[in-house]
């Protein structure tokens, strides 16, 4: 089954036809909040709101271990993730839709492994921290229902909650960085611990700090209308998605 982690201005999924809601408690504690399942198109799909249904959870407070833990538990196969995230990349703007192909974690004190305590110690490949199969697939969705989304880019996870510094994001291109966001990590690591495909859907809200329209400072008052606006093209790509996965 296709699970939707859904992010900053996705806390619900407005095409997803809603059979059940259900509290799932795990080893690792309780989910951001109840698991959604229903059905695309009829096809069967799971959603969790990554910050809570009032987006009340800041991005280094998930946790995220419950969250993965419970989607598998309860029938996910693959994890699409929704994230929306400040461009670094000149051309990756405000409204852009990008599926990264990479990351560079500077995230630090979150639980960001289900390893712990055990012998032997546990290592797994994270060469490629998507699931490249997946990452096709949206992109190809994508290109089914004529949505622009960009293949490839450098995803650094920032702590959060604060923005960074002009400073920061000149380190964190100097890093190969093209976006930056706070919670693809430690999401991307613990789906590869439990062996579940994972691949994102990344919203450009505004440029980052120092760039573009962000030269001054970020411009917050204007990121709600440019998910509100891109919120609709990422559920048009879930949908075809699904559609793809039902043909
Ligand atoms: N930085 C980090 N995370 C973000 C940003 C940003 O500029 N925009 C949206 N999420």
């Amino acid at each position: 089954m296709l699970a939707i982690i859904g992010g900053t201005g996705l806390t619900q999924l407005a095409n997803l036809d809603v059979s059940r809601r259900q509290v799932v408690r795990t080893p690792y504690g309780e989910p951001s909040g109840p698991l959604i399942f229903g059905a695309i198109r009829g096809v069967p799909v799971v959603f969790l709101a990554r910050h809570g249904t009032g987006h009340t959870i800041a991005p280094h407070q998930v946790n995220y271990r419950a969250n993965l833990w419970a989607l598998k538990e309860e029938g996910a196969g693959d994890i699409v993730s929704v994230v929306s995230v400040g461009g670094i990349r000149a051309d990756l703007g405000p409204g852009r839709i990008v599926v990264p192909h990479q990351i560079v974690d500077y995230t630090w004190g979150r639980m960001h492994t289900f390893f712990e305590d055990e012998a032997p110690v546990k290592h797994i490949d994270f060469t490629e921290p998507y699931t490249d199969e997946l990452r096709k697939k949206l992109l190809a969705a994508a290109k089914a229902c004529g949505e622009a989304a960009v293949d490839g880019a450098v995803y650094a996870a920032t702590q959060g909650p604060r923005l960074e510094t002009a400073a920061e994001i000149d380190r964190l291109e100097r890093d190969g960085a093209d976006i930056v966001g706070m919670t693809g990590m430690p999401e991307a690591i613990l789906a590869r611990e439990i062996e579940l495909g994972y691949a994102a859907i990344a919203v450009v809200v505004n440029h980052a700090a120092g760039r573009g329209t962000s030269v001054r400072g970020v411009p917050l008052q204007e990121i709600e209308e440019v998910l509100k606006d891109a919120v609709g093209r990422v559920r048009r790509i879930i949908e075809a998605l699904v559609a793809k996965a039902a043909a």
